[in-house]
């Protein structure tokens, strides 16, 4: 399976992919998390992408073309992958072409609203990577994570003001993509503003079809 998930900022692709990988056992390849881990790690690149990620901006595309070519080319993506915010601009999406083919693209539909009401609420488990939500989906126990009791905490760009600033880019750079995937026959409109189940059910559909 060659799949992607596409949509705006907080439209909930990490939170399906993780369904996703949970059922066909495939690796799910973020930008968003490789570039966090960079951060965390303190490497130049982390320090380099810290500063457009803070603002809500997009980290230039030669950095995230390097990082996921890298990562296309473990072992364990030979069996497949879901692609969760890459590409996001139409020459990422030109560079992925010549290193793969996608088989699909689940475009989650959702509006500005409930993004800013999700990423407003959003926790991330800081072991584990699991995605909460303060009234969604929250956890057992308030700041725990229910898989492993590490501490929840809030992204640095889940401020007002960098949320903004990203569906902006959204709009300017990666909603281009939809219409280069629709015309290449590929791209699955998924209302992403239903309950997680519903969406996950709904992508596990368009993914029965090209496997
Ligand atoms: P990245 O980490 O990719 O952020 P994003 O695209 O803005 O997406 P998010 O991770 O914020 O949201 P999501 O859609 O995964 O939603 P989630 O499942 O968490 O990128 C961060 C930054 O890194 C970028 O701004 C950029 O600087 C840089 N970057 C990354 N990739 C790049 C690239 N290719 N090129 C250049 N720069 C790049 O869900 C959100 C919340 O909603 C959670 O609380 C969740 O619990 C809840 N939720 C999810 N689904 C549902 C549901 N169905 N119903 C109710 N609540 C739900």
């Amino acid at each position: 399976m060659r799949l992607m998930m596409l949509g705006p900022p907080g439209a909930g692709k990490g939170t399906i992919a993780k369904k996703l990988i949970d059922k066909y056992a495939v690796p799910q390849l973020s930008t968003g998390d490789l570039l966090r881990a960079a951060v965390k790690e303190g490497t130049t690149l982390g320090l380099e992408a810290k500063k457009f990620m803070d603002a809500g901006e997009l980290v230039p595309d030669k950095v995230v073309i390097g990082l996921i070519k890298e990562r296309l080319a473990q072992r364990d993506c030979q069996k497949g992958f879901i692609l969760d915010g890459f590409p996001r601009t139409l020459p990422q999406a030109e560079a992925l072409a010549k290193i793969t083919t996608l088989q699909a693209v689940i475009n989650l539909d959702v509006s500005d609203e409930e993004v800013i009401v999700r990423l407003s609420g959003r926790r991330t488990c800081a072991k584990c990577g699991a995605i909460y939500h303060v009234r969604n989906i929250p956890p057992r126990t308030p700041g725990k994570c229910d898989k492993d009791g590490a501490d929840l905490f809030q992204r640095d760009d889940d401020k007002e003001e960098a949320i903004r600033n990203r569906l902006n880019v959204y709009r300017r750079q990666t909603m281009p993509l939809i219409d280069h995937y629709r015309a290449a026959g590929i791209l699955h409109d998924v209302d992403g503003a239903a309950g997680v189940d519903s969406v996950t059910a709904a992508s596990v559909k368009i993914i029965e079809t090209i496997k």
